[in-house]
């Protein structure tokens, strides 16, 4: 078996609930993993009672016999990279709206390049990232874990090409983002970036537009949205995907939980984004949304 195989059945494993088929693939995987000595029959044994049923969770079984999947986490920084891009596509296949299926067909078309683990420490990944993870656990365990085994591997960075007085102290201090896939990112790319993004609770990143088209996936909430100066702030939860038409304006106000999303740019990933003007960025920075 090759390390992609155990990757293919970890995800699997993982399979989201109700997909067709889904119970018989998490019952697949744990044969995988039970043949190389790593799950244990009893627990195997609760993945094919599982099996006919796609949306029955074995880890409610599991519990209810006071049994854990203790299989070990990716031990390899370039396996923990390629579990996380697994695990978005999988995440993203379960959205609906337009450019999901754009961002999926340039992750098929670019994943299986070469690894580069980066390490760079990030002030706002260490203090931001757990707890935004732990509110995805509740809903999203598997990816939650996939983003807490890669996150330390990826190369973690603020945004520094916004001119300081436009773009605002809160946000140039609050946000960091990693390329998962594209240009100088953990998996090569051209013309493409996936990646995630995170911005501390609170931040107003303020209204700005860029030539790529882009694909916002959050994956915590409430957060706010308004697409151009003088429109209303519109509240989203977690797993609403917004889709930003080239130059289209957007801006995000971060609620109580850590903005943590996946994003994808299509195309013109070279071009630069620009902050928009408008005058009412001070009462929306001083605004909170409610949890
Ligand atoms: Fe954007």
């Amino acid at each position: 078996m090759t390390r992609v195989d155990d990757l293919r059945a970890r995800a699997d494993l993982h399979a989201a609930l109700g997909q067709p088929g889904s119970g018989r693939l998490r019952y697949a995987a744990a044969m995988h993993f039970h043949r190389k000595g790593l799950i244990a029959p009893e627990v195997l044994e609760v993945y094919r009672t599982c099996s006919p049923q796609d949306w029955e969770d074995p880890a409610g079984l599991l519990a209810a016999r006071g049994l854990t999947l203790d299989l070990p986490p990716p031990d390899t920084p370039d396996l923990a990279i390629r579990l996380l891009v697994e695990e978005i596509d999988r995440y993203l296949a379960t959205l609906p709206g337009p450019g999901v299926a754009e961002v999926r067909s340039l992750i098929a078309r670019w994943r299986d390049g070469p690894v580069t683990p980066a390490s760079a420490a990030n002030v706002v990944v260490g203090e931001h990232l757990p707890p935004a993870l732990a509110a995805l656990a509740q809903t999203h365990p598997a990816l939650a874990a996939a983003i807490r085994a890669g996150a330390p591997y990826l190369p973690w960075v603020t945004y520094d090409s916004y001119p300081p007085e436009q773009i605002g102290p809160s946000f140039r201090q609050g946000h960091a983002f990693a390329s998962l896939v594209g240009e100088g990112a953990a998996i090569p790319a051209e013309d493409f970036d996936l990646g995630l993004f995170l911005i501390a609770p609170h931040v107003l990143y303020r209204d700005h537009a860029h030539p790529a088209p882009e694909l916002y996936a959050p994956l915590t909430g409430p957060h706010g949205w308004r697409f151009g100066p003088g429109s209303p702030l519109i509240v989203k939860g977690p797993h609403e995907p917004v889709w930003n038409l080239p130059e289209a304006p957007h801006l995000t106000k971060v609620g109580p939980t850590p903005f943590l999303c996946v994003f994808g740019w299509t195309r013109d990933t070279r071009q630069p984004a620009h902050v928009i003007p408008a005058g009412d960025w001070a009462k929306l920075e001083a605004l909170r949304i409610e949890g």
